[in-house]
């Protein structure tokens, strides 16, 4: 089902916002590799639409300088990039000007298959979409992805998608989460599904607990122009986080088919129990950043960032205890953790298995619960913790880990998210991308958290850069004898 068909179809790939930081930083470094690896037909060309008033050579220019960085450095080969850079062009436009659009449309060639990557702030999706109609580039084999943040609540990301449905059929639609796109995501469908040891103890009574964190030791960057109308809740738990914890707790689909597997997603998102104040006030956290050290190094509070009001009240750090209200997961708390300028970068998930109803062995001064550790950055690994017998005369049990490092299981290359979901975009392989009811689910859920935040008055608790968020996040698990996993 996922071998690689010969590309023998031209691609028009068309990104608006083709000068913003996630082109340069992302999407032209995944082309750069999907194009060194023959993963193009040779007329695939790639045209950036922008709004400097550049020609194209002197974006050409711009991309050369910025996006080398952004490709692993084994990969980069000059002759390579040159040759690449020949199917790139650019069309300086106002995106909400009819008339601009004709020279896009003289770039377009047929025969091919046009996909218009819309990573332009969300107002101008509808727009857009719009405009491509009225110029005639939109047929029925064409495609759109539209880029996180799809909208800022429920009724702006309903608005989005009706007005996207009046142009395109919800198959021609890919809504995009790069952690879809990851190799320890998509493995973690395998390891539940592919595999028949862990299915029968997935589920309550036999999982005490699942814990998500990602933790990123970055602060907002250049970002806070959008990040801090955002925060954490909007930029990385209504998807990234909810995405994964979709994965863990879902039932198995009839199919690997995209609408088997997102029809089970769903139905996740709609279990979850809606928080009330009560439950926004025990069981969420809001926390921002303060001045600290990063690695090493000295870095400002988030209030001290650039372009971040000095009285801003936005979480760059939540963790919350959320439930699903079905019969695998009745009475298993899931409890979602994510932060800026966090001691480290990692993303793992944690189950935690229920203890032994009764030990043989009596008290065990160093017993730890069987946990299933499944880091998805930096590392890619399952480590499935153990109790085992410590050499010697008595029978003194210790914790160890019996482990599989997914980077070195195989020699394959293993493609960046971007690449990975860019291709199966050209393959109309929808299964990694969302759904609109899946995406509304999910807003409807989170939606009642933001409010419930305004109508407390809640604001963030102080962290230091460089830790692992406020103390609050801690006692939201101590309360049940829980602790967050953390390694040093
Ligand atoms: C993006 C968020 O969606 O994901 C960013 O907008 C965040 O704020 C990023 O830094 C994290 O992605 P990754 O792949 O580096 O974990």
């Amino acid at each position: 089902m996922t071998t690689d068909t010969p590309p023998t179809l031209a691609v028009d790939i068309v990104i608006f916002g083709g000068a913003g930081d996630l082109s340069f930083r992302k999407l032209l470094p995944a082309l750069y590799m999907a194009h060194l690896h023959t993963r193009f037909e040779t007329a695939t060309r790639i045209i950036a639409v922008g709004r400097q008033k550049w020609t194209r050579d002197e974006y050409l220019a711009f991309i050369d300088h910025q996006s080398p960085a952004f490709i692993e450095e084994r990969a980069f080969n000059v002759d390579d990039w040159r040759i690449f850079l020949k199917r790139l062009d650019y069309v300086s436009m106002d995106v909400t000007q009819a008339s601009d659009y004709a020279q896009l449309k003289t770039l377009c060639h047929a025969p091919a298959l046009r996909v218009f990557y819309l990573a332009t702030a969300p107002g101008l999706f509808t727009q857009i979409c719009e405009q491509l109609s009225i110029a005639g580039l939109i047929d029925a084999q064409a495609r759109v992805v539209l880029e996180k943040p799809l909208g800022t609540d429920l009724a702006s990301a309903r608005a989005i998608n009706t007005e996207v449905a009046r142009y395109f059929d919800e198959q021609q639609i890919y809504r995009i989460d790069h952690y879809l796109g990851k190799e320890t995501v998509q493995n973690l469908m395998v390891l539940r599904f592919g595999n028949a040891i862990f299915e029968p103890l997935w589920r309550a009574p036999y999982i005490k607990s699942v814990q998500i964190t990602v933790a990123e030791a970055v602060g907002v960057g250049s970002r806070a122009g959008f990040y801090d109308g955002a925060g954490a809740l909007r930029d990385m738990v209504q998807n990234h986080l909810l995405q994964l914890l979709c994965i863990v707790a879902m039932e198995p689909p009839i199919s690997f088919d995209a609408d088997d597997v997102r029809d089970e997603k769903l139905k996740v998102l709609r279990s979850l129990r809606k928080m009330d104040l009560a439950d926004i006030k025990r069981d969420t956290v809001r926390g921002q950043y303060t001045a600290g050290a990063s690695e090493g190094a000295a870095v400002k509070g988030y209030k001290e960032e650039d372009n971040v009001p000095a009285n801003s009240r936005t979480e760059t750090f939540v963790a919350l205890r959320a439930n699903i209200n079905n019969a695998r997961w009745a009475n298993v708390p899931f409890f979602l953790r994510t932060g800026k300028r966090m001691q480290k970068r990692q993303s793992e998930i944690i189950i935690e298995f229920a203890d032994q109803p009764f030990s043989i062995f009596g008290a065990t001064p160093h017993h730890e619960p069987n946990r299933l550790i499944i880091s998805l950055q930096p590392e890619e690994s399952i480590h499935l913790q153990m109790m085992v017998k410590e050499p010697g005369s008595g029978m003194n049990l210790h914790p160890v880990r019996l482990g599989l490092d997914l980077q070195q299981s195989s020699d394959k290359r293993r493609a960046e998210a971007y690449e990975r979901l860019l291709m199966d975009v050209i393959k109309g392989r929808l299964t990694h991308f969302m759904r609109r009811d899946e995406l509304e689910a999910a807003w409807t859920w989170v939606e009642p958290i933001l409010n419930g935040w305004a109508a407390l008055d809640d604001k963030p608790r102080d962290y230091s850069a460089g830790s692992w968020g406020p103390a609050a996040s801690s006692a939201l698990m101590a309360r049940e004898n829980l602790s967050w996993f953390e390694e040093a």
